[in-house]
Parts: C-alpha cells; sequence; structure tokens
C-alpha cells in the first residue's frame, strides 16, 4: 500500500460513491442549500482539464419560464429521437429521460467560447475540450451522491436552441443540462438496465493487452 494512500475509511467512502452513483431521473422537489451549491460546484471546478483550461461554464437556471423552456426542447428531442429509434420507438417513449420539472436545482454545463486559443492537448484531439468538461461534470456527480443528492446528464436537446435561449455567445456550446436535487432513493442499478433497455457489459470484455482485441 502506498504510503500517501487515504485511509481504510476514506478509500471506501471514494469506492462507494463511484459505485452508488446513479443517474437519477426522480426527484423529490425539495432544495439544495447554497453552501452544498456551492461545494458541489468547487468539486466540479477541481477538475483537470487539457492545457488548464478549465472550459467549464455552469448556468443556474432560476426562473421558472426559462425551466420550462428547457423542458420544451427536451421534450421536442426526445420525441425526434423516438421517431429516429424505429422499431423501438415506443420502448423508448417509455423510458423517463429526464427530471428537469422535479428537480431542486438545474444546471446547464457548457463549453466556453474562445477554445481555439487553446492548442496545447488539443492539436490533434479537439474534443479534448468536452473530455475536460466531462470530468467536472463527474466530479459533480460524484460530490452530488456524497452529499445524498441526486443528479441526472440530459443531452436531448438541440445545442442551438438552448444556447439562444440562454443568450450564449457565439462559439460556446450547451453539453449537459443537469437534474441536481433530493431523491427519495437511488436507482440500485442504472435505470436502463433496470427497465431492460440496455445491459452493462462485464469490465473483462472490455480490458485489451498490447493489441485490440486480445485479452489477457
Ligand atoms: C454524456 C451522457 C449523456 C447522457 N444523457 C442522458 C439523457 O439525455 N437522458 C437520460 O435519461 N440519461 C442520460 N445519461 C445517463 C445514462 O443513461 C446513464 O449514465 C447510463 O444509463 C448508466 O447509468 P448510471 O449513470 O446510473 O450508472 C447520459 C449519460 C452521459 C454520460
Amino acid at each position: 500500500m502506498s504510503e500517501h494512500a487515504f485511509s481504510p475509511d476514506e478509500r471506501a467512502a471514494v469506492y462507494r460513491a463511484i459505485a452508488e452513483r446513479r443517474d437519477m431521473r426522480h426527484f423529490s422537489g425539495g432544495e439544495v442549500a447554497p453552501e452544498v451549491l456551492a461545494r458541489l460546484l468547487e468539486a466540479a471546478h477541481h477538475a483537470p482539464s487539457v492545457g488548464l483550461m478549465q472550459p467549464w461554464r455552469f448556468i443556474r437556471i432560476t426562473l421558472q419560464g426559462l425551466r420550462d423552456g428547457i423542458h420544451a426542447l427536451v421534450d421536442a428531442e426526445r420525441i425526434s429521437t423516438a421517431e429516429a429509434l424505429g422499431e423501438r420507438s415506443d420502448e423508448f417513449m417509455k423510458l423517463k429521460v429526464e427530471g428537469i420539472r422535479d428537480c431542486a436545482e438545474l444546471l446547464v454545463a457548457a463549453l466556453m467560447d474562445g477554445r481555439e486559443a487553446h492548442v496545447f492537448g488539443r492539436r490533434t484531439l479537439p474534443e479534448m475540450d468536452l473530455a475536460s468538461l466531462s470530468c467536472a461534470i463527474q466530479n459533480l456527480w460524484l460530490a452530488a451522491r456524497a452529499e445524498g443528492l441526486g443528479m441526472g446528464w440530459v443531452s436531448l436537446f438541440d445545442p442551438a436552441a438552448l444556447a439562444d435561449l440562454l443568450g450564449m455567445p457565439a462559439g460556446s456550446k450547451p453539453m449537459a443540462v443537469l437534474c441536481l436535487g433530493p431523491v427519495t432513493e437511488f436507482y440500485p442499478a442504472p435505470m436502463l438496465a433496470l427497465e431492460g433497455w440496455a445491459q452493462p457489459r462485464p469490465l473483462a470484455e472490455l480490458v485489451f493487452e498490447n493489441q485490440w482485441g486480445e485479452r489477457p
């Protein structure tokens, strides 16, 4: 064991947050205390980012009219997604894919404008800005679970329409609508697995050695 390791209880807490984090779509209303929201955003802001560009921007939605507008955008995309799914359309329409109207807090996570100025680590892989934003969202997600709050990542929306609704500058891009807040209970497994939409694959199928497809 490394001399830098956390204590056994601390390690267990980290792994517990990772294992018990769920993408939540059912919320029980209530509120998120301002100091808790501040801690969660601070956790997000501690994320790693390519070239330390910190491309994340978070927009807290506090106006009911905007929340309704975001819900309308998501619902329109939900219907378009169902149409695109063909034979699984009806099955998809039965899934709950967002908790926008019931969650205590609604955040939009976006990529900043002016990202083209950041070349370090992005010359061949420009999408590393999104990878960095995703690290911040995951930090928020895990910290929320540790605080006993659920979070759901909603990506069913037209980014141009959402950017317009939120007065975002050219070059920026909304990547996530984040539903956050108290829940009655956390799903014991991914909701899509519980609903029979998809099943997670075992890790051993996804780890190769030396060459793609070769398993240890
Ligand atoms: C980038 C990203 C986008 C997602 N978008 C949606 C979404 O629009 N609607 C939804 O219901 N779940 C969405 N999810 C949640 C996934 O369905 C969920 O993470 C997956 O089923 C595994 O469940 P778990 O997060 O509870 O482990 C998204 C997750 C990620 C990482």
